[in-house]
């Protein structure tokens, strides 16, 4: 089993992971052993905070060894090819967690037969999103179906990932970003392919919104996006997420993936103030994680 993207997985695996969350939260104890004996290599070409401390952190509390491997030391495509480096990898290891630039590479990492899982790709955030989908599923102790959730910003990996799921789940999803800078239209067709139903709508001028009970928020300049801020600050400014837009759309939680640049997508008043939970969602990484590596090493073991 690969975790490529959400699409990867049909809505009642989301509601496993999601499930199976929840309970290594409230109880990790009983969850220590399933990665005994087992390596995963980390493989990183970009830089990151939260999602390899909550890896590393996660595979040693699941009972396994997290090895991570900086891509620069191991020059993927340079020093040698993809393809080598996961065949080699499989002769120690048990599965790669990869954050890449360009998709296809997880394709190509995931040739060797390990499982791999998406650690961030131009494309897709899925770990991300299951942890977003995990805290509002908290905040809302409801069904999620009833729930107005609007992403602002770029329609980026991350933004792109929250659409599989929020498809995938039936959810309510808004997406408003400027014109130019909406989710990759191949992306959406590939959306509609798999859901022909969904019930996300993407809209490029904020005063179309009228409510959302969650604000969700991203960079306006994603890694490896060479974008100077002072092109991007007249462009995305308008959509910044700051008390006013709280107040008129009568929101309830702030989400944000971190890291955030504060008064630019979003003020301090608003990341710092009561209805954040992107602690929360930042902490929520390393539960949806282990939940995913769990059931991926169960199926091994069954
Ligand atoms: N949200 C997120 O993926 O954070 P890092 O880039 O720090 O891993």
């Amino acid at each position: 089993m690969n975790l490529l993207s959400l699409f990867d997985l049909e809505a009642k695996q989301i509601h496993q992971v999601l499930k199976l969350a929840g309970e290594i939260k409230a109880h990790p104890a009983g969850y220590q052993t399933c990665l005994k004996g087992r390596s995963i290599a980390l493989l990183f070409e970009k830089p990151s905070l939260r999602t390899r401390v909550s890896f590393e952190v996660g595979i040693q509390q699941l009972g396994g060894q997290a090895i991570y491997l900086d891509a620069q030391m191991v020059g993927p495509g340079q020093r040698e090819s993809i393809e080598d480096i996961a065949r080699n990898l499989g002769c120690w290891t048990h599965g790669i967690v990869a954050r890449v630039f360009q998709h296809d590479t997880l394709t190509r990492l995931a040739c060797a037969g390990l499982p791999v899982v998406n650690a961030l790709c131009d494309q897709h955030h899925p770990c991300q999103s299951l942890a977003d989908l995990l805290t509002i599923q908290e905040r809302y102790p409801v069904d999620l179906r009833v729930v107005d959730i609007l992403f602002i910003g770029e329609g980026n990996n991350v933004c792109q990932s929250l659409m599989v799921g929020a498809a995938a789940l039936d959810l309510k999803l808004t997406v408003v970003t400027p014109a130019a800078f909406g989710p990759n239209e191949e992306f959406l067709q590939k959306l509609k392919e798999h859901f022909p139903h969904h019930r996300i709508q993407v809209k490029h001028d904020l005063t179309d919104v009228p409510h959302a009970d969650v604000i969700y928020t991203d960079t306006w300049v994603s890694m490896g996006d060479h974008r100077p801020i002072e092109e991007t600050l007249p462009i995305f400014m308008p959509y910044q997420v700051n008390q006013d837009l709280i107040d008129r759309l009568q929101a309830t939680t702030v989400l944000h993936c971190l890291p955030a640049h504060r008064n630019h997508e979003i003020t301090d008043q608003v990341l710092d103030g009561p209805l954040s939970s992107v602690l929360q969602q930042a902490e929520n990484r390393l539960y949806v994680q282990k939940a995913v590596l769990y059931m991926i090493y169960q199926e091994f073991a069954a």
